[in-house]
C-alpha cells in the first residue's frame, strides 16, 4: 500500500535520513520506534512531501507522493497527525476537526463529527471553543480527530502519545483500535514503546537516520525493552 524506497533527507549539513526503505501493507499498524533525533518525523514528513528528500521515493497505491498539497494528500486517502499537537489556535474545535474532512459532503461531515464526539465526548462540549484554549491533551485529541475525520485509508501519526497523561493515552489508544476495526492502515512513530507496542502489528527500529531492525511487534518489543536503541 505504501512503498518507501531509498529516502535520503538532509537539513544543511545534517543527514537526517540515509537510504530508508519501508513497506506497509493494507490493514497493518506499523510502529517506527527510536530515540530523539532518530529520524522518525523526517521519515513521516518526507512520505507526505512536507520535507523534500534528496533522493528516493514514496508511493501510495501507485501515486507518487512527492510534492502533494495537503488537500491532495487527504483526497487520495492519507490522514496525518503531526508531532506536537498542531491545531489552528483561533479556529473552533469543530472547524479544526472538520478541516481534515473538507472532501466530504456537509451531511457526511455532520455524521463524521457525531461519530468522533461519541469517541471523544470532549469534542461535543468544546465544539465552539477556540482550539488554542484547550489543554495540551485536549489539543492532541483535536489533532488526532482531524486526522481521523477524512476517513483516511492510511493514517500517519507522529508521536500521538507525546507528553500525555495515562488517561489521554488510553483515549487515543481506544480511538486507534476503532480505526483498526474500520480497516485503516496505520503508521505511527513513538518513543513510548509500551503503549504503542500494544497496538502495532509490526515495527521498524530507527537510529541515526537509518532503519536498524525490522520485525513483528513481539520482536520489536524485545529490542525496545533491551534499551539498545532507546
Ligand atoms: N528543520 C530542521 N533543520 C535542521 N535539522 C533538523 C530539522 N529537523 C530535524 N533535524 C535534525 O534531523 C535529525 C532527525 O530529526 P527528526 O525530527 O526526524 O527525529 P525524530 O526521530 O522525530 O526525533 P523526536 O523523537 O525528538 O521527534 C535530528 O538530528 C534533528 O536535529
Ligand atoms: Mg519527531
Amino acid at each position: 500500500m505504501l512503498n518507501v524506497e531509498g529516502l535520503e533527507v538532509r537539513y544543511g549539513g545534517i543527514c537526517a535520513l540515509h537510504d530508508v526503505s519501508i513497506q506497509i501493507h493494507q490493514g497493518e499498524t506499523v510502529l517506527l520506534i527510536g530515540a530523539n533525533g532518530a529520524g522518525k518525523s523526517s521519515l513521516i514528513k518526507s512520505i507526505i512531501g512536507v520535507v523534500q528528500p534528496r533522493a528516493g521515493s514514496a508511493t501510495f497505491q501507485g501515486y507518487k507522493l512527492n510534492g502533494l498539497r495537503s488537500d491532495q494528500r487527504a483526497r487520495i486517502g492519507i490522514g496525518y497527525s503531526p508531532e506536537g499537537r498542531r491545531v489552528f489556535a483561533a479556529m473552533t474545535v469543530r472547524d479544526n476537526v472538520l478541516s481534515g474532512a473538507s472532501r466530504l459532503s456537509q451531511a457526511r461531515q455532520r455524521d463524521t463529527y457525531d461519530r468522533l464526539c461519541a469517541l471523544f465526548p470532549m469534542l461535543e462540549e468544546k465544539a465552539q471553543q477556540p482550539a488554542g484554549q484547550l489543554s495540551g491533551g485536549q489539543q492532541q485529541i483535536v489533532a488526532f480527530a482531524r486526522a481521523m475525520s477524512g476517513e483516511p485509508q492510511l493514517l500517519l501519526l507522529d508521536e500521538p502519545f507525546l507528553g500525555l497523561a495515562p488517561v489521554w493515552i488510553q483515549h487515543i489508544s481506544d480511538a486507534i483500535r476503532e480505526m483498526q476495526r474500520r480497516g485503516t492502515t496505520i503508521l505511527m512513530s513513538e518513543q513510548m514503546a509500551r503503549p504503542a507496542l500494544k497496538l502495532a502489528t509490526r515495527g521498524y527500529v530507527m537510529r541515526g537516520g537509518e532503519i536498524k531492525r525490522e520485525g513483528s511487534a513481539a520482536e520489536i518489543r524485545e529490542v525496545a525493552l533491551s534499551d539498545e536503541y532507546l
